[in-house]
């Protein structure tokens, strides 16, 4: 199977790029999509590996699944018909959790595993199951099997407050919380701007879901019924990685579909370091070198605050700019996997310690105190990046090395392509229209 890139670099990158629908909203409306009572068409879906690994595990519990043409799905969860599900598709999906939310409204008791996705951390989801039991739903896990098993007996009721909010887990408990038998309330929750496109989804299909701040209030529904295709918003985890494409490759590139506020703090660092950006109409935005770059610390946040999954992107900018950059990680325990590829092609990066002065706090990950972590880095900058054989760890950190890769003198193999393809549509035809010099094999 083709599964690595070459690519020559050295060229710095120009033009437009469409970005694609966001992966981290479509993977999320495709699960509560089975929640309806009647056929619900998608537009704007991204053909991505992890789209097309969620559609299939669809598939596998009964519900129908595909593509119809270009970027629309169909989903009809009518026909779902075991609830169980399947241990070795599930197990490699995190959102996959998400369909205890439509097992349960279908069979009252189901069984998913526990979840997988890139290897981030552990990645636990103890909170959500705490907030699942916390309104009404018995869950338990057997490390046998590897299994969760949740039951409900009655209809959800009551509240949750997240002593740290979580993404995923605020979208679960919405889910589960439309089941309610009255109002649910959850406090602390994540703000990130695809929980709102989620929550566009449901109430432009009869939820009544309220949100004031981190507090989100669900009134419980008989049924969601889809009356016009929903489209999926474009993807800012993209764009991120497109506008530093331009900037790391001293090149210029527009890029089309994104709003301006979905990636703001990426663009006020951007302009802290040196690069230039520019709004052009109709969501375009324009980003581009011009002149050197200097270092810009940044430390990650849940929105609004500079993304976790930018941090990698940031990481190979700052390889490029003039200074000592300080990147620290707050909200993954483990998202440095690209720190020794980097190294493999000249970068100077070192993991430094920067006292914490409350880390159980600070941190958003469960923070253990008797776990040694590393949660900050050091670049020294501008290096000149030479070629390497890199291989991809996780989906962000692929991002990160085929941007180096573009960046340095010479030619680079990257392993791991399907990691990079599980969140990035036709990457190949899109960097090779902005001139990268890039092959699959
Ligand atoms: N956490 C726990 N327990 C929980 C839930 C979360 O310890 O019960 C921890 C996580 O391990 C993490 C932190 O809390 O350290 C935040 O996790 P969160 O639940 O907010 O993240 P997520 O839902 O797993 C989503 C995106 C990520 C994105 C983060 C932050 C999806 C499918 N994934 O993850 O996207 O980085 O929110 O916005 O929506 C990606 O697209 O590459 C990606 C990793």
């Amino acid at each position: 199977m083709e599964d690595a890139y070459i690519i020559k670099g050295g060229t710095p990158l120009h033009g437009e790029v469409k970005i694609s629908g966001a992966k981290n909203v479509a993977l999320k409306v495709i699960i509560s999509a089975l929640l309806f009572d009647n056929e619900v068409l998608l537009h704007n879906i991204p053909r991505i590996n992890d789209v097309y690994e969620l559609l299939h595990l669809i598939r596998s519990v009964g519900g129908t699944a595909e593509f119809k043409k270009d970027s629309t799905v169909l989903i009809d969860g009518r026909s779902v018909r075991t609830n169980k599900v399947d241990f070795l598709h599930g197990s490699k999906m995190r959102v996959s959790f998400m369909l205890f939310a439509p097992l349960l409204s279908k069979f009252k008791e189901c069984y998913v595993p526990n979840p997988g996705g890139c290897r981030i951390g552990a990645r636990p989801i103890d909170r959500i199951i705490e907030g699942m039991k916390a309104i009404g739903i018995g869950v338990d896990y057997d490390s046998g099997t590897g299994y969760y098993h949740a039951v409900m007996n009655r209809k959800p009721s009551g509240s949750y407050h997240f002593s740290k909010p979580s993404h995923t887990g605020t979208e679960l408990l919405i889910l589960i919380a439309l089941l309610g038998r009255d109002a649910i309330t959850l406090e602390n929750t994540a703000l990130e701007p695809e929980i709102d496109e989620l929550i566009r989804f449901l109430n432009g299909s009869g939820a009544a879901i309220k949100r004031e701040g981190t507090k989100i209030t669900i009134a419980p529904i008989q049924t969601l019924h889809q009356n016009e295709p929903f489209t999926i918003i474009p993807d800012r985890n993209e764009a991120v990685t497109y506008a530093t494409l331009a900037l790391a490759t001293k090149g210029d590139i527009v890029v089309d579909g994104i709003q301006k506020q979905l990636i703001q703090t990426f663009i006020q660092c951007v302009q802290k370091a040196g690069g230039v950006f520019q709004e052009l109409k109709n969501n375009k935005l324009r980003f581009y070198y011009s002149g050197e770059l200097v270092c810009h610390d940044i430390e990650t946040k849940p929105h609004p605050g500079f993304m976790t999954d930018w941090q990698p992107n940031w990481a190979v900018l700052m390889t490029q700019a003039k200074g000592e950059s300080i990147i620290h990680e707050r909200v993954f325990e483990n998202r440095f996997s690209y720190v020794e590829e980097l190294r493999k092609l000249g970068a100077e990066i070192d993991f430094v310690k920067t006292p914490v002065e409350n880390p159980m706090e600070y941190f958003f990950f469960n923070f253990d105190p008797s776990k040694k972590y590393n949660q900050a880095i050091r670049i020294k900058g501008p290096q000149k990046l030479h070629g390497g054989v890199l291989n991809i760890a996780d989906l962000r950190a692929g991002a990160t090395l085929v941007i180096a890769a573009f960046s340095a003198e010479g030619e680079s193999v990257i392993n791991g392509a399907s990691i990079l393809e599980r969140g990035y549509e036709d990457f190949v035809k899109k960097t090779r229209a902005l001139g990268g010099e890039i092959k699959k094999m």
